[in-house]
């Protein structure tokens, strides 16, 4: 007995199917065992969540029939370089990987871009499957076929796309996350509703506080994960609309920055979306009413509405305008930003004015 459901998620490279919610795990065992006709999986995982979850995971393969054998890399987002991709790629060719192979990313963020960007380069590109185990990687990143590493030039600056040949986001690796980091998960639950689900968005208000009870949480990260799928069918390369998906991201990346290690990327998206529907209403575009229903809601959910709220101290508003103009998705010297005209109707302003930008950060940080 299962209440995971399976969401179908097209793209140019086929189609998959996300697991999620209680029991996704031996839902998608079946598919997993059809994607390893050798019989073999490698699970690419962490210190962290080998300690929590490989033992159960192996287990769980072994009673399908499936010998798995774990790489395990050192916990932390350091192992997203040239580096911890070295090694990888040294490991799985050590493992006897094959061209014909999937292997498994077992984790957070780190570990699926990672992983992804792996198969997407090891022997010219092998499959693997995203089985996430934050709430974050489960709403966001394990879904969409971004994969990549950081660089000294920023976040995510060398990568490919890459999607996976199955997602199986189980509840059951939610339950020993620590709270700050579910918390900084929901964030981008939220960012889903704020961007094209006002009625979502209505339900989490309504929660309150209690959006992190199972009963509320599931079927929110259901509906986000669908939202998400549903763009990347259509815009699998972010040639337009997919940038929506980084309402508060270009603000978040500033932040995070500016404070390596010391902010989660979920608070920093969380205080992202306070500011892009205040800067919305800057600009005249939103109404002050449904900027205030945001940052009400980010407060119900202990999320920072904003930069004041991030540990840490006060930033300096130059030094995060410079940040925002390396950006990926700008052109030019000008600012991509993602606004929104309400709540669920985000879209993508390519010429922000950086004057008045600068003036907007200066507000927010002293
Ligand atoms: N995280 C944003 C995207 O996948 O496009």
């Amino acid at each position: 007995m299962t209440d995971a459901i399976a969401i179908p998620v097209s793209t140019g490279a086929g189609r998959y199917e996300v697991w999620v919610g209680d029991g996704a795990l031996q839902a998608g065992l079946p598919r997993l065992k059809a994607l390893i006709p050798s019989g073999r999986a490698v699970i690419v995982t962490d210190t962290n969540v080998a300690a929590l979850h490989l033992d159960a995971v192996q287990k769980a393969l072994r009673d399908v029939g499936l010998d798995s054998e774990p790489v395990i890399a050192s916990a932390g987002e350091s192992q997203k370089s040239f580096a911890g991709i070295e090694s990888l790629t040294d490991a799985l060719a050590h493992a006897g990987v094959e061209r014909r192979d999937t292997i498994l990313a077992l984790g957070g963020g780190v570990i699926g871009d990672l992983t992804g960007f792996a198969a997407a380069i090891y022997k010219r590109g092998i499959g693997f499957v995203q089985m996430p185990t934050t709430l974050l990687s489960q709403a966001d990143s394990s879904v969409g076929g971004k994969t990549g590493i950081n660089t000294r030039a920023g976040k995510n600056m060398v990568g490919a796309f890459h999607q996976p040949r199955l997602v199986i986001a189980d509840s059951q690796f939610l339950t020993t996350l620590p709270e700050r980091e579910l918390r900084a998960g929901y964030a981008e639950i939220l960012k889903a509703a704020l961007i094209g689900d006002a009625g979502l968005f209505t339900k989490l208000e309504a929660a309150g506080a209690g959006v992190y009870s199972p009963e509320t949480l599931q079927p929110a990260l259901a509906s986000a994960i669908r939202f998400k799928a549903d763009i990347v069918a259509r815009d699998e390369k972010e040639a337009g609309e997919r940038a929506l998906l980084n309402l508060g991201h270009t603000f978040a990346h500033a932040f995070e920055a500016e404070r390596p290690g010391q902010i989660a990327h979920g608070e920093a998206v969380a205080a992202g979306l306070g500011m892009a529907f205040r800067y919305s209403v800057r600009m005249g575009v939103c109404s002050p009413q449904d900027a205030k229903r945001v940052s009400a809601h980010l407060r119900d959910a202990s999320l920072p509405d904003g930069p004041k709220a991030l540990a840490g101290g006060s930033f300096d508003a130059s030094r995060l305008r410079e940040r925002m103009m390396h950006d990926k998705k700008n052109s030019g010297r000008s600012i991509t930003l993602i606004l929104a005209k309400s709540i669920g109707d985000a879209f993508i302003e390519p010429n922000t004015d950086t004057d008045d930008l600068l003036r907007f950060l200066d507000a927010e940080t002293t």
